[in-house]
């Protein structure tokens, strides 16, 4: 079938909104946030239902034509752009944005794909329940995208990552095929847990169209501080030490180079309430349970005391614990004000972030003089985004090779939260055992053997 006729299919299939195809209106679809990967839509189809999506879905199969799903567009890999082959139709969930029900006593949200996660954590929190996943872009990214890239976050330490909230999904496979499995169940072993199959595989297997997410109780207290500390080994006895006082009540523990703050003091106009430091933590924590503020701050005294920190200033309001968090979640975009950069999001066991910091600083700073390392991210999770700001022209495939290998050598992963996308699929298959590729590739070839949902994410096209 030629791209005209399934256009004029498309059109016939959906609402006069839901079919855009002018190169204006097609702009925004065509790459990604940061302006990094680039493609040509065919057309962007914006269907309201689930019945639209497999009806969109099939007709795209019938023709030979591939599916790029797409959400927020906040991620990180290129995952959500298309080829420039001009031959793949985009599909947007932006329309089925509906939170359908909260289950106050099974503590559970059921919602479609396109719900931006910050108006589901709003219609949750007015329920006395929190939607416990928490990143930088929960203004713009939707439930589908956050469900497809398993994304992480800034509370993954206390709640895990998405793949934890998911109790029930409901997907669309390659062939259309609807596939309702929106259970609230905590408990359900009756036989394949084949939402896994889809939650962090990108859309390359399924299109999440709806899922059920697990809640948890609002804590009714919070304590979020901002310490300096020396080093990063001197972060992890911070955080071991705040793991054996105050438990599980805490929520992030958020580690900052002094150089990543100096580049959000400069092009972010934020203030410091301290002075200046080689590392910094954000530290939060919640509990219902009255007393957490004591607490953290006997837990404070005593590392201020045993000088694993040197400085530590605890939000003393609100809007205070928005300005410390406001430092944390600037990071990124202060780092793109600075110029070029190369992205490393990546995880070592937690022991391993001090050596993995010092060998990784040592080869970079020896084959690439002149880059300046930009390092900070979930500590309490492993997950370093080790982010280099290079000159103008540097090669990232030399550079990310360089530091991935330092990664391996650790027992880390090249992708802690951002996923493969595009952006990482050589590196994967570089990182990865040849028999893990293997696997995956035959799980790709049996959910979707013409190659027809994102193709050439994640895995290389076959
Ligand atoms: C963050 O944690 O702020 C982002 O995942 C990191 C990034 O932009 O590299
Ligand atoms: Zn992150």
């Amino acid at each position: 079938m030629d791209a005209a006729t399934l256009i004029a299919e498309l059109r016939a299939l959906l609402d006069e909104r839901g079919l855009l195809t002018a190169p204006g209106d097609m702009e925004p679809y065509a790459h990604d946030w940061r302006g990094l990967f680039s493609g040509t839509p065919l057309c962007v189809a914006l269907p309201r239902s689930t019945q639209e999506v497999s009806a969109v879905v099939r007709a795209c199969a019938a023709a030979g034509c591939a599916l790029v799903p797409y959400g927020g567009n906040t991620g990180l890999s290129g995952g959500a752009t298309p080829d420039g082959s001009g031959r793949q139709v985009v599909l947007s969930l932006s329309r089925m944005a509906a939170i359908r029900k909260i289950d106050v006593f099974g503590e559970t949200m059921e919602l479609e794909a396109g719900c931006i996660l910050q108006t589901a954590q709003e219609a949750a929190a007015e329920h006395g329940l929190l939607l416990p996943i928490t990143l930088a872009a929960e203004g713009s990214a939707r439930i589908g995208g956050i469900v497809s890239t398993n994304a992480g976050g800034t509370n993954v330490l206390r709640y895990g990552m998405t793949r934890s909230r998911v109790l029930g999904l409901e997907v669309v496979t390659a062939d259309g095929q609807i596939v309702d499995g929106m259970r609230q169940l905590r408990k359900d072993n009756a036989g394949y847990d084949w939402k896994q199959w889809f939650i962090g595989t990108e859309g390359t297997l399924g299109i999440v169209t709806r899922a059920v997410l697990q809640l948890a109780p609002m804590p009714r207290y919070r304590v979020t501080a901002l310490l300096a500390v020396p080093t990063a080994a001197a972060a992890l006895n911070v955080l071991r030490g705040a793991r054996q006082a105050i438990g599980d009540t805490l929520t992030a523990f958020e580690l900052m180079s002094g150089a990543a703050l100096e580049l959000v003091a400069r092009h972010q106009q934020l203030r410091l309430p301290m002075g200046d430091s080689p590392w910094f933590v954000l530290l939060e924590a919640s509990s219902s349970l009255a007393g957490l503020r004591d607490a953290v701050e006997a837990f404070l005294g005593e590392v201020l005391e045993r000088e694993e920190v040197s400085d530590a200033v605890v939000a003393e309001s609100e809007r205070q614990e928005a300005e410390l968090w406001a430092l944390r979640e600037s990071i990124t975009e202060a780092e793109s004000k600075e110029g070029p950069s190369i992205k490393h999001d990546v995880s070592v066991p937690i022991s391993e972030i001090p050596a993995f910091l010092t060998a990784a600083n040592a080869v970079v700073g020896r084959e690439f003089p002149g880059t300046r390392v930009n390092a900070f991210g979930h500590a309490g999770d492993g997950n370093i985004h080790y982010n280099l700001l290079v000159p103008q022209g540097t090669d990232s495939s030399a550079v990310n090779a360089l530091v991935h290998d330092v990664v391996v050598a650790h027992g880390g992963s090249i992708s802690a939260e951002h996923g493969v996308g595009q952006y990482r699929v050589g590196e994967l298959l570089r990182c990865k055992s040849p028999a893990e590729i293997a696997l995956a590739q035959r799980i790709k070839k049996a959910l979707d053997p013409r190659n027809l949902l994102n193709p050439g994410k994640v895995l290389p096209i076959q």
